[in-house]
């Protein structure tokens, strides 16, 4: 049983053959499936604008680029990807790692609020495992403290906060489209921007995601602005307008499974249920990591961790404190949350996961 399963059937492969036999699979060219998959992702989430780049990477470093973060602080959660951090260094900020609530994993808004100095430019709260952050006290602090902030909804498509998708909350909010993802593409990535400066920059990103370039007139183009390769392909795009046809029926079923893990499994931790959660991730915690990912792998039952704190790794070496975050990613791991489990497949999971756990 995999970690991740994308869910896939015949439209998909119809919509990767139209695009095959077009001829034009990068973007702005041929059957405009990278404009129509925007367009569609826009009113989904009901933002302001959306933009897409080739993968959730991009899109932090490109959203980072709206604003000047250069020598000044950005607060983000440790317990994260990689490239949540890696995107404040693309742009010459400084992270500054602060702990998440310990019932929900997500950055707490109290330890974001002790850590604000003169040099803070910007909040970036990650909705850990597509579960929603506290979106309207982090808001709160951007009022007070006059900060950015940039969402990091890479496990949240179609997860919501306050009756509103995710997406439509932030100044920009970015997602990934990584196979894994509940919205998944080849490789992928989305901006949403709800900035009264949306318009500006809509024209800012279009630009840097095709090598700075801008003002074309057919053949002819000049280059302001130091750019990058980041654009999304025609393939990509067209399976991910069938993933977002079927968005809320995949992450129904997700949220089916959620309810019965939740109710069945008698861990020590688990992640809370709340529909309004994307379940990207169903993180439990366990006695034992490595023998439970041993024996859960003889029974060819796939088990992930997510993730080792970014503060500890070699490059960041940072001296911050964060007990909560430090504690759980000792015994943390991920059970196999995907549409394409079957009933048989989540009795087997939730039956060995209480029997390994302890
Ligand atoms: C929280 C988080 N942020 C950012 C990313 C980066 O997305 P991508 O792999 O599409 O570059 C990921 C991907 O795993 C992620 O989980």
């Amino acid at each position: 049983m995999k970690l991740f399963d994308p869910s896939v059937d015949n439209n998909e492969e119809n919509a990767i053959k139209k695009v095959l036999h077009s001829h034009f699979w990068a973007s702005g060219t041929g059957i405009g499936k990278v404009l129509e998959f925007e367009e569609k992702f826009r009113k989904y989430t009901k933002a302001s604008r959306c933009i897409s780049v080739n993968s959730g990477t991009a899109a932090l470093h490109l959203a980072l680029s709206l604003f000047n973060i250069k020598n000044k602080e950005v607060i983000l959660p440790s317990l994260s990807f990689v490239s949540t951090a890696h995107a404040i260094i693309y742009n010459g900020g400084i992270p500054i790692f602060v702990d998440v609530k310990p019932d929900t994993l997500c950055i707490d808004p109290e330890m974001i609020k002790k850590s604000i100095t003169k040099k803070t430019a910007m909040i970036l709260p990650v909705h850990f495992a597509g579960f929603p952050c506290d979106l309207d006290e982090i808001i709160e602090l951007r009022g007070k403290f006059n900060l950015e902030i940039i969402e990091d909804a890479a496990h949240a498509a179609g997860a919501s906060y306050k009756n509103k998708k995710i997406g439509s909350h932030g100044n920009a909010v970015c997602f990934s489209f990584h196979p894994v993802k509940n919205l998944a593409m080849p490789s992928g990535g989305a901006i949403t921007l709800n900035d009264k400066n949306e318009r500006g920059f809509t024209e800012d990103l279009k630009s840097k995601r095709w090598m700075g370039i801008s003002n074309r007139k057919g053949s002819k183009y000049d280059v302001k602005d130091i750019g990058w390769n980041y654009y999304m392909n025609e393939f990509s795009a067209a399976i991910g307008i069938e993933q977002l046809k079927k968005l809320d029926k995949t992450n129904s079923k997700r949220k089916e499974i959620a309810c019965r893990y939740s109710k069945e499994l008698h861990v020590e931790q688990k992640i809370p249920f709340n529909r309004n959660c994307s379940y990207h991730i169903f993180w439990i915690t366990v006695n034992n990591r490595d023998n439970f990912i041993k024996k859960m792998q003889q029974n060819k039952i796939e088990i992930g961790i997510h993730y080792l704190p970014i503060h500890k790794m070699k490059f960041y070496n940072s001296k911050s404190k964060l007990p909560i975050t430090e504690k759980i990613t000792k015994n943390i791991v991920s059970l196999p949350i995907h549409p394409n489990l079957t009933d048989d497949d989540i009795d087997k999971i939730i039956k060995l996961t209480n029997k390994f756990s302890k």
